[in-house]
């Protein structure tokens, strides 16, 4: 059994984070995305990894992620020359692959469930290919399944305007090597991608075993903002304990579960939990509210924030404002010059949002 996590794409909806940087890096909790993918198929036993990168941003998940010795795993890097779609991703992995059956992992995707039940179930009940199903309010904006009481998938549809029901694809698929010969059989859909969609239609209308599990907990496609918070909020929900390698002075309060790396100062502030801050962090004079991640290096001065994300190395000071439901990019500067600024001044990169709310 092998993995393939998709780590390309364009990550339009992401922009302009994704000018400059791979989405499925952007930290979740202080930890790239990419990672809790690779841990859970670790956690389910598979250990032989391959990773579709693009052109653009692959060098960096590369150089980050490295030949998978931290994840007790073996890395291969698979690049992808353009985004033609996830069936196309497959295709250009077949080298990797060969006659292997594997898990196939959307680099952006995060869901709470293991993954080896459903291994077990693919491999006991032989089947060709087994999908991961959520049930959601708005189908419509999903791949959506048709399946039998037994969870056999009897058709699958692409954000249908009148969904045959409420469960959406979740970024998850199991399949054996037949998939390669589907693939082979299908064409570019309207908008120029090879559809995985397509192909496992394609498994069907052949008469292959296609089976669906429906999962428990929460599944989160990191590819929007309010996605990526709503997933910083959940891991560090469940995942912070207090662990405080940093220094705090006397004035700094501590108010829940906190997790501060080595390196960082805290003074005269008050943080309250779930907070994750990275390491060598300089944090002065702030209040930092529940679920904030505060990537490593980053300067905070006069500060308030809550449920935000802030990247490497991003400074924000003298913000008298509460920031909130933000994402802030590495390197990033946020300030005010004088405590009531009669004007604002800005200088904001292309595909940038502000939000004076
Ligand atoms: P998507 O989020 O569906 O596509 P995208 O990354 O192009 O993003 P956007 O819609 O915002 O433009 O992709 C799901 C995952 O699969 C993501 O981790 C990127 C990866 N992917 C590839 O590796 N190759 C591809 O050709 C495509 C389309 C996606």
């Amino acid at each position: 059994m092998k993995a393939l996590i998709l780590s390309g794409g364009k990550g339009t909806r992401l922009r302009p984070l994704t000018y400059t940087g791979a989405k499925q890096l952007v930290p979740v909790a202080n930890k790239p995305i990419l990672w809790y993918g690779i841990e859970g198929i670790v956690a389910a036993g598979i250990t032989d990894i391959g990773i579709v990168i693009s052109p653009e941003t692959g060098d960096e998940v590369r150089s980050r992620t490295g030949n998978g010795d931290q994840f007790g795993a073996t890395i291969s890097y698979i690049c992808q020359d353009q985004p033609l779609g996830l069936a196309h991703a497959v295709k250009i992995s077949q080298d990797f692959l060969r006659d292997s059956p594997f898990i196939m992992f959307l680099g952006d995707n995060l869901i709470e469930h293991e993954l080896k039940s459903f291994l077990d179930r693919f491999i006991e009940k032989q089947l060709d290919a087994l999908i991961l199903l959520r049930p959601v309010e708005n189908p419509s904006a999903f791949g959506v399944a048709k399946v039998d009481a037994d969870g056999r998938v009897l058709a699958l549809v692409e954000k249908p305007k009148d969904p045959p029901s409420n469960l959406a694809l979740v970024g998850i698929y199991y399949f054996s090597p037949y998939i390669h010969e589907a693939i082979a059989q299908i064409q570019p859909s309207a908008r120029g991608e090879l559809e995985i969609t397509d192909a496992i239609q394609k498994l069907i209308d052949l008469d292959r075993p296609v089976d669906s599990r429906v999962i428990e907990g929460w599944w989160l496609d990191t590819g929007k903002k309010d996605d990526l918070l709503s997933a910083n909020q959940i891991v560090l929900d469940a995942q912070v304990v207090t662990d405080i390698r940093g220094e705090l002075d006397k004035a700094t309060k501590i108010d829940g579960r906190v997790r501060i790396g080595a390196g960082s100062t805290v003074k005269n502030s008050l943080i309250r939990g779930p907070v994750a801050i990275g390491d060598n962090c300089r944090i002065e004079n702030c209040f930092i509210g529940p679920y904030s991640s505060i990537a490593d290096g980053v300067t905070l001065l006069d500060t308030d924030i809550e449920h935000s994300v802030i990247l490497r190395d991003a400074t924000i000071s003298g913000i008298k404002q509460r920031i909130v439901d933000s994402l802030i990019g590495q390197r990033a500067r946020l300030g005010e010059a004088v405590p009531r600024p009669k004007a604002l001044r800005f200088m904001i990169g292309d595909d940038c949002q502000v939000e004076l709310v």
